[in-house]
């Protein structure tokens, strides 16, 4: 593990209630969030509040969805004994820590985020001229930031929502961090640390500050973190010293790129349940087989006897995932010369993907059997959420003035 502190560590991750999940997630997120759980203080929730800024509409697929999106997070092996996982909607701190945020956030920060004006364009028919629309994601960073999570696993399309929550957590820290006398207080928690711990904090100081070391940062940090006998506020002083004239409240977080491989649908294009190309992860079998068995190979290829070009051919995008080096060196040379047929270039991919998805049914299958099991999880999950939001937001409203209730 690194040697950020633990509060860097911590992992957030939410996706949109789509209810049963295809193989597109599985490889492009949930196999990252598999890997990440096993390192990181992981939380995975239902972004139901995130369906409604785009599908107010109609609300009536919410629940059903909410429920099948996390069987399926289970059935792939989310361990919920090392990733909460939990229901946006159910830890209405989120919502708290939205609003106090909405009142320093700058209307054209919001306006100039991406996705703001592409969605609205591909969305045409749909209203999305809604105050929630607009400030969708700053409540992204209301979600992030309450549990000041340091990693944030998103696709491409998310990054300048991090980015954006980046910058409300820099504004965030500039307004409310600072305080009268920070750095003699800053200067009292340093000798509070002990000789040793005091000398080696100035030092990475001086080195970040003078040098720009990050390591030197990261190792002042993971000091900070460890120190046993100094007060949160001091603690977050001391983070604040280290880079600038305030305390840290609010840690910035950092993208979190899924380098998985692209999983294109049964046309070649993203899978996608819009484009109705996609694998259902509960698909049965012989449904996976039949989709395979007629999804289009290189238009080339007419008769058995052309030969094809496999970067024509969505199959081989199948192949680049699921096939071995051996195995694909088959598929080029009996493509590109006639050797094989595509049915037979399709035989390994049904084997793969059927022994990919056996395991993951059976469990879904089990959890469907046993819902209750799945609701006293999302309890289990939302409670833990609900402590760290909480510790976060009572932060955060001593900071806004808000600490007389
Ligand atoms: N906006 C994300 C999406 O549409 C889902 C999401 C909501 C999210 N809050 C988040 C992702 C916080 C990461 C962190 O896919
Ligand atoms: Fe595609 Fe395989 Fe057929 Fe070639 S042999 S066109 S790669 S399915």
């Amino acid at each position: 593990m690194s040697s950020v502190p633990s509060q860097y560590q911590r992992v957030l991750s939410g996706m949109r209630p789509t209810g049963a999940l295809h193989l597109g997630h599985y490889h492009g997120v949930l196999k990252n969030w598999l890997r990440l759980q096993h390192t990181y203080e992981c939380f995975f929730f239902v972004a139901d509040w995130h369906a409604l800024t785009t599908n107010y509409d109609d609300p009536s697929n919410i629940a059903a969805s909410a429920f099948d999106m996390v069987v399926d997070w289970l059935a792939v092996g989310i361990n919920p004994g090392s990733a909460r996982i939990f229901i946006q909607s159910q830890v209405p701190q989120h919502a708290e820590l939205h609003l106090l945020l909405s009142m320093i956030t700058p209307l054209s920060w919001l306006e100039r985020v991406p996705s703001y004006k592409d969605q609205q364009e591909k969305l045409k028919e749909k209203d999305l001229a809604t105050f929630g629309f607009l400030g969708y994601p700053l409540l992204q960073s209301a979600d992030i930031l309450i549990y000041k999570a340091g990693q944030v696993p998103v696709g491409e399309d998310q990054v300048a929502h991090v980015e954006l929550t980046r910058e409300i957590a820099r504004r965030f820290n500039h307004l409310y961090g600072r305080e009268a006398g920070f750095e003699e207080k800053a200067e009292a928690a340093i000798i509070k640390m002990g000789k040793k711990n005091a000398k080696l904090y100035k030092e990475l100081r001086r080195k970040y500050r003078e040098q720009g070391d990050q390591e030197a940062l990261e190792t002042a940090r993971a000091l900070l973190d460890n120190q046993q006998n100094i007060t949160l506020g001091d603690r977050e002083r001391l983070f604040g010293y280290l880079e600038g004239e305030g305390k840290i409240i609010l840690p910035e977080p950092q993208a979190l790129l899924t380098e998985s491989p692209k999983m294109p649908g049964l046309d070649g294009q993203k899978m996608s349940k819009s484009y109705g190309n996609t694998i259902s992860l509960r698909e049965n079998p012989a449904d996976v087989e039949q989709k395979l068995r007629t999804m289009p190979t290189d238009p080339a290829r007419v008769r058995r006897t052309d030969p094809g070009d496999p970067n024509k051919c969505p199959v081989w995008e199948f192949h680049k995932i699921y096939s071995d080096e051996q195995t694909r060196n088959w598929v080029r040379q009996g493509c590109t010369t006639a050797g094989i047929g595509c049915i037979d270039c399709k035989q390994p991919i049904i084997d793969a993907v059927l022994k990919e998805l056996a395991p993951i049914q059976e469990r879904s299958a089990e959890y469907l059997e046993d819902p209750k099991i799945v609701q006293n999880l999302i309890t289990e999950g939302v409670e833990a959420a609900r402590d760290v939001a909480d510790d976060t937001l009572e932060e955060v409203r001593a900071a806004m003035g808000l600490a007389y209730r």
